[in-house]
């Protein structure tokens, strides 16, 4: 943990709010018109229209919830066996949040219908609304009042990998779409309402995110009474991705020795995936990490692509591959390497029919273009 300065007004507003609210009640949800006056976040102008882009452009202000009436979603519920997929905590926690939020938590803004909403990535912000844009507020003022420093690419990735990669095993039997989590990826593909500059760099988003999936990932495995094949798979071709990717140089913490699927290993890399996921964050880095990862990666020869999980590898390898390119503003001209790596999309596409040949020359391809560059 790290030593927070409270700020004498975060400790008064705390005692205060404590006092009232008898000690260490979890604080209240408000709302998201509660952020959405005109004049903070409800604005139209490009720094304050915050609410609209979530509430028009976002999927999450209304998809998640919605989903859970469609067809399929009774189609999953039934072989659950659940009987209204909108109010079971199975599948509210991710689609529907809000739903799970007790009486007492709930301010007089509180809509549960809100979808996926401000304070379900930003947090609950009773004890922070009110004094957040004090200038006199420093970011750990913030957070000690409970808002997440989402600039942070660990929290951040803490808060989005929470719905978007583990679902329990009896869910996806019953037909619901597998989850992938790639920070950067899905970073850039929700709609913005934050400026450039918040984003952070890339490719440095796309390590912390696999390191967090990955730990999420090990998680899973380890409390699972009998991890399936596709599961353990899954797994596999992340810790292979990760551990080929390392490079002792860069400062980051090295998974030595074996890392095959064990329940010691999962243990274990649990513990060294939140590391190196913390580290990554905390890392000053350079468009050389990204080169010097890239290059790396795109080295992986047709030897790396045996065993079970190869489709997986190659998998979180596309995914790697994009998100690095896309770091490094020099590769967006580079026609013949942009040209392998679509190729390289396409071959991984299909798992069961996945090519690891075709997939090696591919990949060649890549390297050579790049070398080219
Ligand atoms: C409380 C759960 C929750 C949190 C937190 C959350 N999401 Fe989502 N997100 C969802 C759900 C559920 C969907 C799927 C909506 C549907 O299709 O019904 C979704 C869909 C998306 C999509 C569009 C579909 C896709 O997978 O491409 C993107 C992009 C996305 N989320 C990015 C993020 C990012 C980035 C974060 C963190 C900053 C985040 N999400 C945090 C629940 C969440
Ligand atoms: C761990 C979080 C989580 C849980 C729990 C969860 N979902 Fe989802 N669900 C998601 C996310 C994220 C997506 C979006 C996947 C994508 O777009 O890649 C999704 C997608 C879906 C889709 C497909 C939507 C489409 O694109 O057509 C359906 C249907 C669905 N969920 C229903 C359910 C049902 C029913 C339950 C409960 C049995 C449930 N989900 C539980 C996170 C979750
Ligand atoms: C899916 C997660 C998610 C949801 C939902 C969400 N945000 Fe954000 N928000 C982020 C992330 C990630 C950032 C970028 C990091 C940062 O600036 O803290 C951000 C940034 C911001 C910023 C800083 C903008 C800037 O450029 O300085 C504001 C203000 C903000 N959000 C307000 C809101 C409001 C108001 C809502 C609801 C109407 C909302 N957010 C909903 C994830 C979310």
């Amino acid at each position: 943990m790290s030593k927070t300065i409270y700020h004498p007004l975060v400790a008064g507003l705390v005692l205060a709010l404590a006092s009232a609210n008898g000690a260490e009640l979890p604080a209240k949800l408000l709302g998201a018109n509660s952020c959405a006056s005109s004049s903070c976040h409800g604005g139209g102008g490009a720094k304050q229209n915050q609410n609209l882009v979530w509430s028009l452009k976002d999927i999450h202000s209304q998809r998640p919830p919605a989903t859970l009436t469609t067809a399929r979603s009774k189609q999953i519920a039934d072989a659950l066996e659940i009987k209204d997929p909108t109010a079971d905590a199975r599948c509210t926690t991710c689609h529907a949040p809000l739903n799970s939020v007790p009486e007492n938590l709930r301010g007089e803004n509180f809509k549960v219908s809100e979808g996926v909403s401000c304070e379900s990535c930003h947090g609950p912000a009773e004890n922070w609304l009110r004094a957040h844009t004090r200038p006199d507020w420093s970011s750990a003022d913030r957070t000690a009042a409970g808002m997440r420093d989402l600039q942070n690419l660990y929290v951040r990735a803490n808060t989005c990998v929470a719905c978007h990669q583990n679902v329990d095993a009896d869910i996806l039997k019953a037909g619901h779409p597998e989850l992938i989590f790639e920070l950067d990826g899905q970073s850039v593909a929700e709609p913005k309402h934050w400026s450039a500059e918040k984003n952070g760099n890339g490719a440095q988003a796309w390590l912390v995110g696999q390191a967090v999936a990955l730990r999420e990932m090990s998680w899973q495995l380890a409390n699972a009474k009998s991890p399936t094949e596709n599961e353990i798979n899954r797994w596999t071709g992340l810790v292979w991705l990760i551990h080929f990717n390392q490079d002792k140089n860069i400062g980051l913490p090295v998974l030595e020795s074996d890392w095959s699927a064990s329940s010691e290993n999962f243990n274990r890399i649990q513990v060294w995936s939140d590391e190196l996921s913390k580290s990554a964050a905390s890392l000053e880095w350079t468009p050389e990490i990204t080169r010097k990862l890239l290059i790396q990666l795109s080295q992986a020869t047709q030897k790396s692509f045996s065993g079970n999980d190869i489709a997986r590898r190659a998998e979180r390898l596309v995914l790697a591959l994009d998100r690095l390119v896309a770091a490094l503003p020099e590769l967006k001209t580079n026609a013949p390497l942009q040209a392998a790596l679509n190729q390289l999309f396409q071959l991984a596409q299909s798992i069961p029919d996945f090519d690891a040949k075709a997939f090696a020359a591919g990949l060649q391809q890549f390297s050579a273009a790049l070398a080219a560059q």
